[in-house]
């Protein structure tokens, strides 16, 4: 399938703890269209993840930095244009952690110090990484940063709990910074809103699996796997969404269209006619 649609393109890939995650299908297919990437994880990711593993697969050098330190950023960028000889055309920041969904810590009963990690390590991170890669004018002009986010931002799902406040932060700063970047440098800053997917940070929300299958029934095209999720990533580091920025794009199967589909309808009506 691939089209060498990043030859000669530079990039950082955050976020590939081991190969269901969206950013180790997402290197393996910026790879295939030609590019040249970096990988880079948490200190702690490294040590428990096989980043080493999709690194010999895509030719491609590792740095660690935890993305909730300045100065982990700004050495990756360094080092990063260093490996590369030159600047990035694209980055994706895949990155989502929230200490309260990890200890079941209910939304109402939120203990503060971890929201506030919640939102430090899943959204304000995206800040960081757009801040050091403009101090270090790390960027090429029309280069596309991406964040990936869930429509819990705009909707409420419970088991989601504050990841949804961060992702709604996360779309925010996306705007925000696309449109400092886009005057200053003409640098591109997007988030992709995908289904529910199968990884470590998907199954870790309280009540993945029924809504996995939620919204499989709900939308007409079924749920995005990584791997479309990946493809999306691609098209939009590629030149040919050199005007898309500061957006929140659904890539979620017409799931953030849909009121309620036939399938839900009639699951409901059996599950009503099984009970009498
Ligand atoms: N899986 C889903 O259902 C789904 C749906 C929509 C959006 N997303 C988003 O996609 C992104 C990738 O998640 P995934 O589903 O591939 O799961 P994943 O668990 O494979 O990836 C999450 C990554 O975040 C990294 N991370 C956590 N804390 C970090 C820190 N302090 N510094 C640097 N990296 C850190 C982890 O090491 C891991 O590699 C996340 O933003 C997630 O919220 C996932």
């Amino acid at each position: 399938m691939a089209n060498q649609l990043l030859k000669g393109k530079k990039g950082i890939i955050f976020g590939a703890l081991d190969e269901r995650s969206i950013a180790w299908k997402t290197a393996l297919a910026a790879v295939a269209e030609g590019a040249e990437i970096v990988l880079t994880n948490a200190p702690i990711a490294l040590r428990m993840g096989k980043i080493n593993e999709l690194a010999k697969q895509c030719n491609a050098q590792v740095i660690a930095a935890d993305a909730t330190s300045t100065a982990d950023l700004d050495n990756l960028m360094q080092k990063s244009m260093e490996l590369l000889g030159g600047k990035m055309d694209f980055i994706l920041h895949s990155i989502g952690m929230s200490p309260n969904v990890r200890k079941n810590i209910s939304y109402t009963e939120t203990s503060y110090e971890n929201f506030l990690k919640t939102l430090d390590i899943s959204a304000l991170s995206l800040h960081r990484v757009c801040q050091a890669a403009m101090k270090a004018d790390a960027m090429n002009e029309w280069g596309s940063i991406t964040g990936l986010s869930y429509i819990a931002a705009q909707r409420t799902f419970p088991g989601y709990n504050d990841m949804a406040d961060a992702k709604a932060l996360l779309e925010s700063i996306a705007r925000s910074f696309g449109y400092h970047y886009g005057f200053a440098k003409k640098v591109r800053v997007n988030t992709i809103s995908q289904s529910p997917t199968v990884t470590t940070a998907g199954s870790g929300v309280a009540g993945f699996d029924v809504f996995f299958h939620y919204a499989e029934k709900m939308s007409p095209l079924g749920n995005a796997s990584a791997e479309d999720c990946a493809n999306y990533c691609v098209m939009l580091f590629s030149d040919y969404c050199r005007m898309v920025t500061m957006q929140n794009l659904f890539h979620d199967g017409g799931f953030s269209n849909t009121g309620v589909s036939t399938g839900i309808v009639e699951q409901i009506q059996k599950a009503g006619s099984d009970q009498q």
